[in-house]
């Protein structure tokens, strides 16, 4: 659902979506370098964190219908990794630049593109929490559901509750109807675990052909009428250019890949605080206390 991801990806990685102004005072923009001299083993931290997310085991473990069964919560993930970094490079590297490189590296552990992450952003210290607490995924939250918050902006992996659908199913126009644009043995696969009532907590992929795999298939079952949520079946159905787009990465991942590197760049450089601005969070699920 990119029409929330994205406002979550500006409070994710703390982009202080209210402190718009100034943003060239800060100083700074961001680079790959960033923390070179002032925490050279932070590349090789970010080696461990690799590990530790796929060790985690929330990216392929998780399965249909079987919410949170053997995962580890993504904060949890997060916490991990911001100790590790703590333990090397005491108060240097942001939980906004951890949050970055995190969803990189699940991106590639996923077998999603790279890029090189832009880095030296500083975590926001107040003022924008406010404004921004309503997107902040709930710590109960799985890693995966996490990043598909902020996220990606794609939904090329991750969950949508049944709730976000049932509709489709049964109801469609308020005719008692379903949705017949569905394709059909999608709907009947789905109805199982999605009945009229009941059900609620069960997590559905919104890439069911491959669902804890970086692909582009997300793309092919919208050609396919098997997107799952009406937010997603619109894309191919609703505007030309979206519909163009949808089809191009459908036939050429590559495309795709190339597309999400550089978006993921460009959301990582929408007004981040720099310089001395905002903080470097000792605990990155919370501000410091002054
Ligand atoms: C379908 O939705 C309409 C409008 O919300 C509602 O009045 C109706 O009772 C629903 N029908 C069924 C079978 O759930």
């Amino acid at each position: 659902m990119a029409h929330f991801g994205f406002i979550t990806v500006l409070s994710v990685l703390s982009i202080a979506p209210l402190c718009f102004s100034g943003n060239t005072l800060g100083g700074g923009y961001l680079y790959p370098q960033f923390y070179d001299h002032s925490c050279p083993k932070a590349r090789e931290i970010g080696c461990a964190a690799s590990i530790l997310l796929d060790s985690s085991g929330t990216i392929t473990s998780e399965k249909r219908s079987n919410p949170n069964r053997d995962s580890v919560r993504g904060f949890e993930v997060i916490d991990g990794i911001k100790a590790a970094i703590e333990k090397e490079c005491p108060h240097t590297v942001s939980c906004a630049d951890i949050m970055a490189l995190a969803a990189r590296d699940s991106t590639v552990l996923t077998s999603g593109p790279n890029w090189e992450v832009p880095l030296g952003r500083r975590d926001s210290s107040g003022a924008s929490l406010s404004g921004s607490n309503n997107n902040i995924p709930a710590p109960t939250n799985t890693f995966q559901t996490i990043l598909t918050k902020y996220s990606i902006g794609s939904h090329t992996t991750g969950n949508a509750r049944c709730t976000s659908f049932r509709q489709r199913l049964y109801n469609q126009s308020g005719n008692g109807k379903p949705d017949y644009t569905l394709d059909q043995s999608y709907n009947t696969r789905l109805c199982t675990d999605c009945p009229r009532s009941g059900g609620d907590q069960n997590l559905f992929s919104l890439d069911f052909v491959s669902p804890v795999k970086f692909d582009n298939s997300y793309f092919k079952n919208l050609l396919g009428d098997k997107g799952l949520l009406n937010s997603d079946r619109v894309l191919f159905t609703k505007n030309g250019i979206s519909r163009e787009l949808v089809k191009q990465y459908a036939y050429n991942q590559e495309l795709f890949f190339e597309q999400f590197a550089k978006s993921m760049v460009k959301m990582g450089n929408i007004s981040p605080l720099t310089g001395y601005k905002g903080e470097i969070r000792k605990n990155c699920r919370k501000v410091n206390a002054h």
